[in-house]
């Protein structure tokens, strides 16, 4: 009868190789193998369920609302970040084959198999104050009116349902404990970004430091492919870079100088001029690279000794991108 169906096209013949670890008793993980088949409307987290309920009754994960609210049913499957319950499965079989590991969103923390422990995640989406502070009348005569144009500044921001996918794909949060992570810096954006919040400085202040804040971002935009809710958070930590600007929190560093390098390049030569970033982020630092610089030399990319500036290519649409940047910019950087 399988054999039916899978010529209907209806089922897949599906392997599960589930990440097994009991913090309290293995010393290492290991990989469980189940054979199922898999109809075309299962979610991940129907497998799951079918793991433990017709496997093995240890199988641990989280789930609650089922309907990619809580947050709390966030896997990696194949290494891709997915909501179990909003996961189509034969989706994935599609894009991976029939063999599909399930791991949880972080090995490191894991505490038993796809659970993990979420307490970074939550120490830094708390550390960006992610809620509204203002003096409130406690006796107040009306509502507080917002305009549809302030309610459309962080909606899609207030979508975050705080999953920690985002916070887990991201490379620079596995290499740097410090570094708050994507959720919380679109948190940090949605909340400051309210009118009537009065913590602007605040949160501006705390997301601008070296080390932990939004200028060590790579971005890769793994958080945005990572999110289920289309939160975009790569989107937020640009603006965050901007409000800092614009409040004047952001300190003269060599990320925040690179940023002024870039525009100060393009809107020279419509190009990066990638002598002159380097140069004017890092001032004297420039030193340190300088086995780089014989290799860009090297390749016909810098060219020291012109002064003039007569090799840098100008874009033909020069003027164009100048207007560009005149329109975008919201201040003096
Ligand atoms: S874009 Fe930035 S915050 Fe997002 S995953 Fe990459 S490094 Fe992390
Ligand atoms: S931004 Fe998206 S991926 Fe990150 S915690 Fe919120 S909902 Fe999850
Ligand atoms: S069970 Fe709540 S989001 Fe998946």
């Amino acid at each position: 009868m399988s054999n039916e169906k899978n010529n209907s096209g209806a089922t897949r013949k599906v392997t599960v190789k589930a990440f097994r670890f009991n913090a309290e008793t293995d010393y290492l993980p290991y990989y469980k193998t189940y054979e199922m088949e898999v109809g075309k409307d299962e979610l991940i987290l129907d497998l799951l369920n079918r793991i433990k309920w017709e496997h093995d009754g240890s199988f641990s994960y989280r789930r609650s609302c089922r309907h990619g609210i809580c947050g709390a049913c966030g896997i990696k499957v194949n290494g891709k970040p997915v909501l179990s319950c909003k996961q189509n499965a034969q989706e994935l079989v599609e894009l991976f084959g029939d063999e599909l590991v399930f791991e949880p969103q972080s090995k490191k923390r894991a505490v038993k198999d796809m659970i993990i422990d979420k307490g970074d995640f939550w120490e830094k989406h708390a550390a960006v104050k992610p809620y509204v502070e203002a003096e409130v009348d406690p006796h107040p005569e009306s509502e507080t009116i917002m305009t549809p144009e302030q309610v459309e500044n962080f909606l899609d921001a207030d979508y975050c349902i705080q999953c920690g996918a985002c916070h887990y794909a991201c490379p620079v949060i596995e290499v740097n404990e410090d570094y708050l992570g994507p959720a919380a810096f679109a948190a940090a954006y949605r909340f400051t970004v309210d009118p009537r919040d009065e913590a602007t400085i605040d949160r501006l202040e705390t997301t601008a430091e070296l080390g932990s804040g939004v200028w060590d971002c790579v971005k890769c935009f793994e958080c945005a492919e990572a999110c289920p809710k289309d939160v975009n958070p790569i989107e937020k930590i640009t603006k965050l870079h901007n409000l800092q600007f614009e409040h004047h929190v952001a300190e003269r560093n060599v990320a925040t100088k690179h940023a002024e390098g870039f525009v100060r390049s393009i809107k020279k030569f419509g190009y990066l001029d990638e002598q002159d970033i380097v140069l004017y982020s890092e001032g004297l630092g420039v030193v340190k690279h300088l086995s780089e610089a014989f290799k860009m030399i090297k390749a016909g990319k810098v060219h020291p000794f012109d002064f003039q500036k007569k090799k840098m290519p100008r874009s033909k649409n020069l003027e164009e991108i100048q207007k560009l940047i005149e329109i975008s910019k919201t201040h003096e950087l």
